[in-house]
C-alpha cells in the first residue's frame, strides 16, 4: 500500500506540485493524504485543493497560544491522518518537541543549499555572498538541531560568475523538485536507514535513465539518485 505523506508548506507550493507530479507519473509509490499550512492565504494551501488532496488544512497559531501550544495542536492534527511521513515543503515554522516525538525520524526537510554549509535562513544569498562556486540543495531527517539533521540527499551545480541570488534560488528550486520527491520514494522503499547523526541508503533501484524524470543538465546528484 502507497506511502502515506503528510506535507507542511507555508509558500507557493512548488515542491507539493513536484511531488504530486512525480506520483502521478508512477515514480514516487505514496499519497499525499494531508497539506497543512500556517498561512491561510498561502497559495500551497489552493494548489493542493486544486489537486484533491482528501485534506487541506489551514493551521494558523491562535492569538496568544504559546508555541508549544501550537506544536501540540498542530502535531494533533498531523497524527489524526496517520501519515508513514511527515515533510516539509518549505514550512517557514520550527518543528516543536511534539511533532518530533509523534514521528520520529520520520520528518524531512529540503534546504536550499549543500549542508552543513548555509543553515538557517535566506541561505541562497549565504552561498551567494560567501562566494560559493559550487550550490545545490539538501534534505535531511529533522532533529531538533535546526538544519542539522541527517543528510539523506543532495544535489549540486555550479555557480555562475555573478549571478544573482534571485536567478540560483530558482535553479536550486529546480533540483529541490527532483531531491524531495526522490526522497519521498526512498522512504516509500523502505531504504531510509538511521544510524546516530547519519542516514544510510540502502541499495536498490535507480531513477537515473528514467525517462520522464526532469534531471536538471549539468548537475551532480548524490548516491541513492
Ligand atoms: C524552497 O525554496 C525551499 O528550499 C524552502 O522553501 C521553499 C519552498 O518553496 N525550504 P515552495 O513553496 O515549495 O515553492
Amino acid at each position: 500500500v502507497a506511502l502515506r505523506v503528510a506535507v507542511l508548506a507555508s509558500g507557493r507550493g512548488s515542491n507539493l506540485l513536484a511531488i504530486l507530479e512525480r506520483i502521478r507519473a508512477g515514480d514516487v509509490e505514496a499519497q499525499v493524504t494531508l497539506v497543512a499550512g500556517d498561512r491561510p492565504e498561502a497559495k500551497v494551501l489552493e494548489a493542493a485543493a486544486r489537486a484533491k488532496v482528501p485534506a487541506v488544512a489551514a493551521v494558523p497559531p491562535e492569538p496568544n497560544e504559546t508555541a508549544a501550544g501550537y506544536d501540540l495542536r498542530l502535531t494533533s492534527l498531523v497524527a489524526a491522518d496517520k501519515p508513514d511521513l511527515v515533510v516539509l515543503a518549505g514550512f517557514m515554522r520550527i518543528v516543536g518537541p511534539a511533532m518530533m516525538a509523534a514521528f520520529p525520524n520520520r520528518i524531512v526537510n529540503v534546504h536550499p543549499s549543500l549542508l552543513p554549509s548555509f543553515r538557517g535562513l535566506r541561505a541562497v544569498r549565504q552561498a551567494v555572498d560567501g562566494g560559493a562556486r559550487v550550490a545545490g540543495c539538501t534534505t535531511h531527517i529533522v532533529t531538533p538541531d535546526l538544519d542539522g539533521g541527517p543528510i539523506i540527499l543532495q544535489a549540486a551545480i555550479p555557480v555562475r560568475p555573478d549571478e544573482m541570488e534571485e536567478h540560483l534560488a530558482r535553479r536550486i528550486l529546480a533540483l529541490e523538485h527532483l531531491v524531495l520527491p526522490r526522497t519521498v520514494q526512498l522512504y516509500a522503499e523502505r531504504r531510509i536507514q538511521t544510524e546516530g547523526k547519519r542516514a544510510h541508503i540502502k541499495p536498490g533501484a535507480s531513477w537515473l535513465g528514467r525517462p520522464g524524470i526532469p534531471f536538471v543538465s549539468g548537475a551532480l546528484y548524490s548516491e541513492g539518485f
